[in-house]
């Protein structure tokens, strides 16, 4: 070798390069790396709508930091907690294969961090590329204390559709002028549900649709002709939205961070919990254009029409030019939402196979109710439940994985119905009359690795409503999905068991079931619940204690040694 190559392969800056360069050709085994981040929960004024008021934050974000990682990688996240709540974190659609203890959702995989301690969530991201996301999971706290994940494929593995010249965020949130912590808590003193939010967000920002948003306006400034991959979440607390650009078709590519069958639409749909990502070619005249969200609700409830805007702006058009407005689906369009559903289809290729269970060992059937139960110090004496098969979830006071793995006796029962106590008409009209629900701590017990085919149907009691229902620890894949009462002779045959779709959150439509399937290997306390965060409060929620297979590579990991006391 001349010495003028040696001393330029001894400049450490060089081999950097050398190995970037191997990196992205593919030919090199690179080591998994470790991804450390710092979470300082803090309390920050942040003012929007014309109104200032302290909310919890991560490192004063709102929203918070993005963690990106890649898949294989390493995560690790120090967590202070120096708000006056107790905090916890839940890494949303990430596996946690074997390590509930790093999942976050408090009292059920973990106690909270107090108030001036630590915890560190330790994780791999194995087997999973794409969007996903973080939230608080405690209380209502996950209104400010968010943020996206993004997983890039592993080194030298492109993206399985045109690359993107540029990719961003777009977080959806909900924003309240009060603080949330006290409106839920007056709410739930008079039996009641919260005020709605008083703004959609994207990006933590509302848009020129509501006062005081000048600096309050998330832009995307595009080239014409290049093509963006947007990485869309759903972080709203209580709403499904629609989302869509003035102009422009969307591309949509993946969906909970699993690659999908790519198609093309005016306008998508998230419910809370959910990500997508969508490719968008900048292929109009340059101008600006309006982003806009705004719920899907087509339940007999108030409908909350508060729409966000953000701005896409072809580069060099000027900053008066008015926005034109995108033609969003009726925030009542059922057709567009079951016919965008039906859409979404695995990609199911050699490299990203949708291994659907075929042989079923365990069929479940929860039922999803609202319900009134006794409160003497409510107003009317009664206050809203919701409840799965009639069981309306009570939180514990010790977190249910710790008691679990320590075999700790009387903190959760193992008797949760795998169908509901009474069958009825569920979708029939609307029931008032016997709105009590069971109230308990009860667990669904769930041999390692068997396959659960589980249909969650929704009921009249009270009334219809959509359900984001999100399982924690696993993806499943959505086999089926209908309108009415579920008929167990008719409905299979028309089960998609070769492409459907694989996600860690599904709507249930109103009025309506849904269908979904998964191999339980992953063993733990994983927790299901509706993702509307005022049925989750409710008691819209259970979780699945997945025993041990017979190795220790099937066993839950041992436990950290700063998980949290309770
Ligand atoms: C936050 O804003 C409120 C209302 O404007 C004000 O009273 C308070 O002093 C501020 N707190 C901090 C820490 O800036
Ligand atoms: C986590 O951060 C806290 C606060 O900075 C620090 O005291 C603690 O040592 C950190 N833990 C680890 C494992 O680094
Ligand atoms: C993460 O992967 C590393 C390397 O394979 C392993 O040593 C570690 O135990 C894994 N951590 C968890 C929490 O699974
Ligand atoms: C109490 O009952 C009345 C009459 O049915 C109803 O209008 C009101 O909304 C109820 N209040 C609460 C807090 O549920
Ligand atoms: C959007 O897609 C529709 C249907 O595929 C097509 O008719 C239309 O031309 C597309 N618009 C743009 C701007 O690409
Ligand atoms: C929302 O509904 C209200 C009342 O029905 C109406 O006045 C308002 O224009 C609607 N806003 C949007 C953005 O559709
Ligand atoms: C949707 O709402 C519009 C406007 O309120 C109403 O005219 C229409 O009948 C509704 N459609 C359905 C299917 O309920
Ligand atoms: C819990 O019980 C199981 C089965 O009896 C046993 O294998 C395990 O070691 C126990 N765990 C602890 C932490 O005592
Ligand atoms: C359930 O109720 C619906 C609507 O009232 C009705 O059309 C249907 O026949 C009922 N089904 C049964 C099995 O009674
Ligand atoms: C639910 O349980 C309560 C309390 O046991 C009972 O009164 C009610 O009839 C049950 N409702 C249904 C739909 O099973
Ligand atoms: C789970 O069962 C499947 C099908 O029988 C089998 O292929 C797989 O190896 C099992 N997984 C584990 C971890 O035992
Ligand atoms: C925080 O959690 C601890 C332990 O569960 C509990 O004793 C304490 O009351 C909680 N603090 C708040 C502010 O909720």
């Amino acid at each position: 070798m001349n010495p003028k190559m040696q001393r330029i392969i001894r400049n450490p800056s060089f081999l950097l390069l050398l190995l970037c360069l191997l990196e992205f050709s593919g030919h090199f085994p690179v080591e998994a790396a470790i991804k450390k981040y710092t979470f300082d929960i803090q309390v920050k004024n942040i003012s929007r709508l014309c109104h200032a008021k302290p909310v919890v934050t991560v490192n004063g974000m709102f929203p918070g930091p993005t963690i990106y990682a890649r898949e294989g990688d390493r995560v690790i996240v120090n967590v202070t907690n120096h708000a006056q709540y107790n905090m916890s974190i839940h890494w949303h659609g990430l596996k946690q294969y074997r390590n509930g203890w790093a999942d976050g959702p408090a009292y059920i995989t973990q106690c909270p961090i107090q108030t001036g301690h630590s915890y560190v969530y330790d994780f791999n991201v194995t087997g999973q590329r794409g969007t996903l996301w973080w939230h608080a999971h405690i209380l209502w706290l996950r209104a400010t204390v968010y943020g996206a994940i993004v997983i890039m494929p592993k080194p030298g593995q492109p993206f399985p559709f045109p690359q993107p010249h540029l990719e961003t965020n777009i977080i959806f949130g909900e924003w309240w002028n009060g603080d949330i912590e006290t409106l839920v808590n007056q709410a739930n003193s008079l039996g009641s549900p919260p005020p709605t939010s008083d703004a959609h967000t994207i990006n933590g920002k509302p848009g020129p649709l509501f006062p005081c948003s000048e600096k309050h306006t998330f832009a995307l400034e595009v080239e014409a002709g290049k093509t963006y991959l947007l990485r869309i979440v759903n972080a709203a607390l209580n709403d499904e939205l629609f989302f869509g650009i003035a102009g422009h078709n969307m591309t949509v590519v993946e969906i909970d961070a699993v690659y999908i069958k790519p198609f093309t639409t005016k306008a998508i749909l998230l419910g809370p919990g959910q990500t997508t990502n969508v490719l968008v070619k900048a292929n109009r005249p340059p101008n600006r254009y309006f982003m806009a969200a705004r719920p899907f609700m087509d339940a007999p409830v108030s409908i909350d029409n508060k729409t966000v805007t953000a701005i896409l702006q072809y580069k060099g058009v000027p900053n008066t030019v008015l926005p034109i407005f995108p033609n969003l689906p009726a925030p009542n369009d059922t057709a567009f939402a079951l016919n965008y559903n039906n859409k979404l289809r695995s990609l199911n290729t050699v490299n990203f196979p949708a291994n659907v269970p075929l042989r079923i060992d365990r069929r479940l059937f929860y039922t999803i109710g609202l319900g009134m139960n006794p409160c003497p110090s409510c107003v009317n004496g009664t206050k809203l439940v919701a409840s799965l098969n009639n069981v309306t979830f009570v939180m514990p006071k010790t977190a249910l994985l710790q008691a679990h793995y320590f075999n700790m006796s009387g903190v959760f029962r193992t008797d949760f119905p795998d169908r509901p106590p009474k069958p009825f008409n569920f979708t029939g009209a609307p029931l008032t009359a016997n709105l009590g629900t069971s109230i308990g701590t009860r667990l669904s017990r769930v041999e390692f690795n068997t396959t659960i085919e589980l249909i969650l149907q929704d009921t009249n009691l009270l009334t219809v409503e959509s359900h984001p229902f999100h399982l924690h620890g696993y993806n499943f894949f959505v086999v089926g999905s209908g309108i009415g009462n579920f008929d167990p002779k008719k409905d299979p045959a028309k089960f998609n068991l070769v492409d459907p779709p694989e996600r860690n959150t599904v709507g249930v439509p109103t009025g309506g079931w849904t269908a979904i399937r998964f191999r339980a290997d992953n063993p733990g306390v994983w927790f299901m619940h509706c993702h509307l965060e005022v049925h989750t409060m409710w008691g819209l929620k259970m979780a699945f204690v997945v025993e041990n297979g017979n190795t220790p590579e099937n066993s839950v990991l041992p436990p950290p040694k700063d998980l949290p006391p309770c």
